[in-house]
């Protein structure tokens, strides 16, 4: 069995399996490498073949134990017929929303404008470089692809002021979101995803609503994605009550950020949990490094965990600190 469903299925695991939420990415010098010959971000993550060499980059380096595909949370508004720019040292910029468009969209059409991540599935699935390992497809979740579908940026400074301004139009995206995750969903568990995990990165921007924004559509996918057969992950990043998430949503295993108080979660939450580490720790030092991993190891001795980070891991990081990371996470015995 797999290490990460190993972990969901066996109380008593001592081993804790660790990757590393963006492992694939820009603070590996093979992926920038990559990333200067190709300068389309979308175009990139839509062949298949450099797509895999990059899943595998982080693999090959740390042998983590698990592999997420190399995709973006934003190929769902592309597939939707949104135009989606990646700029340089600005983040997403989405076009304009035809409404119309996606109303009218197949499920055919959709599929086949993502076409190459499912194939990118399926040579990973057969690729010996995996086995014994987890293959993590994913989605972002409604709320956060709302927030980047109708805010057209990164949200760093908060919402536009008019970004509920039209209600129907916002209801119908939620409704159309439902729709389209779920067959992007359905199609990677075909094409071999053995784990589903659900990006919900601006859970945090919202305080009211939260029963019609965050949990009944995550609740949603994860009823969904449980009936396909595969454990589903989430992550509602800067949630004020993950607990409470935990016990309306019901997820196979939830991802916590690094504001989260662990000696009190741990307690409370009783389904396997991953992560939490704030990525920063992994820019300071050796020694500041052991002790912030050894917290978390510690807290969740007795728990199901699966080591990974608060968020995803920062471009600065050295690769040396990373390397030490996984020797301190694979040599702990509780
Ligand atoms: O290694 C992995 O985790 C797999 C690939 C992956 C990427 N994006 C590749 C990527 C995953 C799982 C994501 C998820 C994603 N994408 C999220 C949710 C997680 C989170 O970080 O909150 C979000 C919000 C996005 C949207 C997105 N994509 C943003 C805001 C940006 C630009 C800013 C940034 O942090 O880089 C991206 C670009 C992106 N996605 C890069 C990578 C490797 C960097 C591309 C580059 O410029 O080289």
């Amino acid at each position: 069995m797999t290490p990460i469903k190993e972990c969901l299925e066996n109380n008593n695991t001592t081993k804790k399996p660790i990757w590393l939420m963006r492992q694939a990415g820009r603070y590996l010098p093979e992926f920038r490498e990559i990333r200067k010959e190709n300068t389309d971000f979308i175009k990139l993550c839509l062949n298949e073949k450099i797509s895999e060499v990059i899943t595998l980059q982080p693999i090959e380096r740390f042998n983590f134990d698990a592999a997420i595909i190399f995709s973006d949370i934003l190929m769902i508004p592309y597939g939707m017929g949104q135009e989606v720019k990646f700029k340089k040292n600005f983040g997403p910029e989405l076009g304009e929303i035809d409404l119309k468009y996606i109303i009218n969209l197949g499920e055919d059409e959709f599929a086949s404008k993502l076409s190459p991540i499912y194939k990118l599935l399926r040579n990973l699935k057969n690729n010996e470089k995996l086995n014994g390992k987890d293959l993590i497809g994913f989605v972002g979740a409604p709320w956060t692809l709302l927030v980047y579908m109708v805010n057209k940026v990164s949200p760093k400074n908060g919402l536009s002021n008019n970004f509920f301004n039209d209600q129907s139009l916002v209801d119908h995206i939620m409704l159309l979101l439902d729709k389209f995750i779920k067959i992007h969903i359905k199609n990677q568990v075909n094409a071999g995803a053995s784990i589903i995990q659900i990006f919900d990165s601006w859970a945090g921007l919202i305080n009211t609503d939260l029963e019609k924004y965050i949990y009944k559509p995550t609740k949603s996918l994860v009823e969904y994605t449980k009936k396909l057969g595969v454990p589903v992950i989430c992550f509602p990043r800067g949630i004020s009550d993950y607990s409470k998430f935990c016990s309306i949503v019901e997820p196979s295993m939830v991802n916590i950020d690094f504001n989260v108080d662990i000696k009190n979660i741990v307690k409370h939450i009783k389904i396997p949990i991953q992560g939490g580490l704030d990525p920063k720790i992994l820019l300071s030092n050796r020694e500041n490094l052991k002790k912030q991993v050894l917290k978390y190891l510690d807290t969740f001795k007795d728990h199901q965990y699966v080591f990974n980070l608060g968020h995803g891991i920062l471009p600065e990081t050295k690769i040396e600190m990373v390397e030490e990371l996984v020797k301190i996470v694979r040599s702990f015995r509780a």
